[in-house]
């Protein structure tokens, strides 16, 4: 199978190209060098002769989103658009990425697959109009929405609080945002199975079991640093001023997986043990 990955020099496209040449398939690694996706004619010279072809390129920076809310329009909707249109003109199959921040967050329970979405902020419109612009432009797609991701090759949350925990004595902590923690390294691993298992065209969740919160979150890292949990102190979200508002529940269902025996990623807290050494080898 030929894979073109849209975005490979990012946090999941560095962990999803070694996934795919490691499980022996054939992968044309490009990113913004080699492909604009905002632009129509780049896309079009650029992907051929694939079978499917994965965007993980993205404008990712949700505060910053607020101010340049048509930059990253451009990147997270018109760029899957080119991308969608592209895909079905040569009969690949496109995966496309999207985020929990679709959703406004103010649900108690799992979000469904096929629930409405209700964006919070620039980032979010931006990637749910993304979404439509797949659904719209190619029948052959699968969506992938991910949330809380973390990895050894960008700029992540357990980085982050590692390099605090160096500088201060104790670190302060909201525990008022549940989620699920998700290594980019199991992410891709999802990805590569639903390309194999063809599940039917969709949108589905890809993030680990089970919920926590970013305190919680942050003990473990600690746990995993060999440093004492009991320095994470409790905070609410209220003491940060971020620009971007923030999904206070981004636990995402994970129905459309089993639906389609399709093995959900396992649990977050066993998932961060198995990932930590890697994820904090350099901070
Ligand atoms: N990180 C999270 O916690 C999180 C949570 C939920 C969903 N997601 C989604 O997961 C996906 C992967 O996220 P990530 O954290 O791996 O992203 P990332 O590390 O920010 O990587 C994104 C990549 O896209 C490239 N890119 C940006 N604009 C482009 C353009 N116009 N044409 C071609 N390439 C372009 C970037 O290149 P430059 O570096 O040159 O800009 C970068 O290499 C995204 O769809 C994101 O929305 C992420």
């Amino acid at each position: 199978m030929r894979w073109m990955v849209v975005g490979a020099k990012g946090m999941l496209g560095t962990d999803l190209v070694s996934k795919l040449v490691d499980a022996g398939h054939d992968v044309m690694a490009v990113d913004r060098l080699e492909v604009d996706i905002t632009n129509q004619a780049s896309v079009e010279h650029t992907i051929e002769n694939v079978d499917v072809v994965v965007n993980v390129a993205a404008y990712t920076a949700v505060d910053e989103a607020e101010e340049n809310e048509t930059d990253a329009f451009l990147v997270n909707a018109v760029g899957p658009q080119h991308l969608a249109r592209r895909c079905k003109k040569i009969g690949a199959r496109f995966v496309h990425i999207s985020t929990d921040y679709v959703f406004d967050g103010s649900n108690s329970s799992p979000y469904s697959e096929d629930g409405p979405v209700n964006p919070a902020g620039a980032y979010g419109r931006t990637k749910a109009a993304g979404e439509w612009a797949v659904r719209a432009n190619t029948d052959d797609y699968i969506i992938v929405r991910t949330a809380w991701l973390y990895g050894a090759h960008g700029r992540c949350f357990p980085k982050t609080m590692a390099a605090l925990s160096d500088k201060h004595e104790t670190l302060s902590v909201v525990t008022d945002e549940v989620g699920q923690p998700t290594w980019t390294a199991d992410l891709a691993d999802l990805i590569l199975r639903l390309v194999v298992a063809e599940v039917p065209s969709g949108t589905y969740h890809g993030t680990s079991s089970g919920r926590t919160n970013w305190h919680s979150f942050t003990k473990a890292i600690m746990t995993s640093l060999g440093k004492d949990p009991e320095m994470v102190h409790e905070t609410t979200a209220a003491a940060f001023n971020r620009p971007a508002p923030r999904p206070s529940f981004s636990v995402l269902g994970h129905n459309q997986l089993v639906a389609v025996g399709v093995e959900p990623i396992g649990n977050w807290l066993e998932r961060w043990n198995e990932a930590a050494d890697s994820v904090l080898a350099e901070y």
